[in-house]
């Protein structure tokens, strides 16, 4: 076996003591930086996992293709993980791990490796991905293994090989964004009585400090994709970008959440979503006015497991795939438009509208143009509750 590598590569420190070690060891490294939509992935980067060893340095922009096959399907989803998270990190990981996968074919490396602990999901996802597409690569995971104990050793080594690490700018806490959101964990966050102190607001602004006066905003839906802001047709990186900013000024998508991890930890993590909660609150709406209530009752169930299925990096398996095709089924119908009133950290849909709304209103009014009829009830009722007539005895 060849001795090259993909390494996921983000630029931080990490990563970057990972190229260096990797390459110590005598592997060929290709430091591969995925950009999802976390802000630039920028010169500096690049340099730094030149220096530290990296035979190559390859940049994709990948937040399209995100957005569209993993996000998109997530939202028709209404994946949420434990009633609050959007899933951000969790969906950029399969994505991540395919395009390794592929360029390990490409560039004829036998292994792939990433800067993740042996604590946290992300390893999982990548590594059951990685399996799932092509058990013959082996998969290295420095951070695991290696001898450093702390930060501050990682620090010095990088130091003791010229790494050019910007200590300075390291935050408090460990950050992963993209697109669809921003997770924020580790340092005084790890006190689960502890409110998230203001710094911990990355992209988003906070009630306090949001616009006084309420934005609307106007989501058009086509068979459960989002095509357009207040008219506006958008593409999926524009769309969702006009969101955030939106989202932020009013500090709409923060989450504060004791979470259940894969490795069986609880941990404290703070989630932002600011476009992501506005689209997620609108998709659900919608799907309210559109689906009959035996579809949107199954498809809670079906949200739920999508959720976790995101959430245990089981992206690449059959049970998704099958669950895909029936949700594909019932977002035939979910087209229209959706308003929502964002303020001071609270979005709300205050109306919809839908070719397809089974909302009726010479059915529901109580005015004079009533077309119900409500002689009709009563042997509905009679018939409805036959099966339980004198049931309160004997229980
Ligand atoms: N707990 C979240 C998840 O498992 C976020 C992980 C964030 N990763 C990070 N490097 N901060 O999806």
């Amino acid at each position: 076996m060849n001795k090259k590598v993909v390494l996921a590569y983000s630029g931080g420190l990490d990563t970057s003591v990972c190229v260096k070690w990797l390459a110590d060891r005598g592997y060929e490294v290709i430091a591969f930086m995925a950009n999802v939509g976390q802000g630039d992935p920028s010169a500096a980067a690049v340099r730094r996992a030149k220096v530290a060893g990296a035979a190559k340095v390859i940049v994709k922009d990948l937040r399209e293709e995100f957005l569209r096959d993993y996000v998109w399907p997530a939202l028709a989803a209404d994946a949420v993980y434990e009633g609050k998270y959007l899933l951000a990190t969790a969906l950029s990981r399969p994505l991540i791990a395919r395009h390794m996968v592929d360029m390990a074919h490409a560039e004829k490396a036998s292994a792939v490796a990433h800067g993740c602990t042996g604590k946290g999901n992300d390893q999982v996802r990548f590594e059951v991905t990685a399996r799932i597409l092509d058990p013959g690569l082996k998969i290295i995971a420095p951070v695991r293994i290696w001898e450093f104990r702390s930060r501050e050793q990682e620090i010095d080594y990088a130091r003791r090989h010229r790494i050019p690490i910007d200590v300075s700018k390291r935050s408090s806490y460990s950050i992963d964004q993209n697109l669809w959101g921003t997770s924020i964990e580790s340092g005084v966050l790890e006190n689960p009585w502890i409110e998230p102190p203001a710094d911990t607001f990355r992209s988003i602004r906070s009630p306090q400090h949001a616009l006084a006066k309420p934005a609307y905003v106007v989501i058009g839906f086509s068979r459960g994709v989002p095509v357009s802001v207040n008219g506006k047709a958008l593409g999926a990186v524009a769309l969702v970008q006009r969101l955030n900013a939106l989202g932020a000024q009013h500090a709409i998508g923060r989450a504060d959440i004791l979470e259940s991890r894969v490795v069986g930890i609880k941990s404290r993590e703070v989630y932002e979503a600011p476009g992501g909660t506005i689209l997620f609150e609108a998709h659900q709406d919608l799907e309210r006015a559109v689906l009959d209530r035996q579809v949107l009752a199954y498809k809670r169930g079906v949200a739920a497991k999508y959720a976790e299925l995101i959430y245990e990096g089981l992206w690449f398996t059959p049970l998704k795939a099958a669950l895909d095709a029936f949700i594909r089924q019932t977002q035939r119908r979910v087209s229209g438009r959706v308003r929502l009133k964002l303020y001071k950290g609270t979005c709300q849909v205050v109306g919809r509208q839908s070719p397809h709304s089974l909302y009726r209103e010479r059915l529901a009014t109580y005015s004079a143009k009533d077309q119900f009829d409500q002689r009709s009830a009563e042997g509905f009722i009679k018939l409805f509750g036959l099966a339980y007539e004198g049931a309160k005895k004997g229980t």
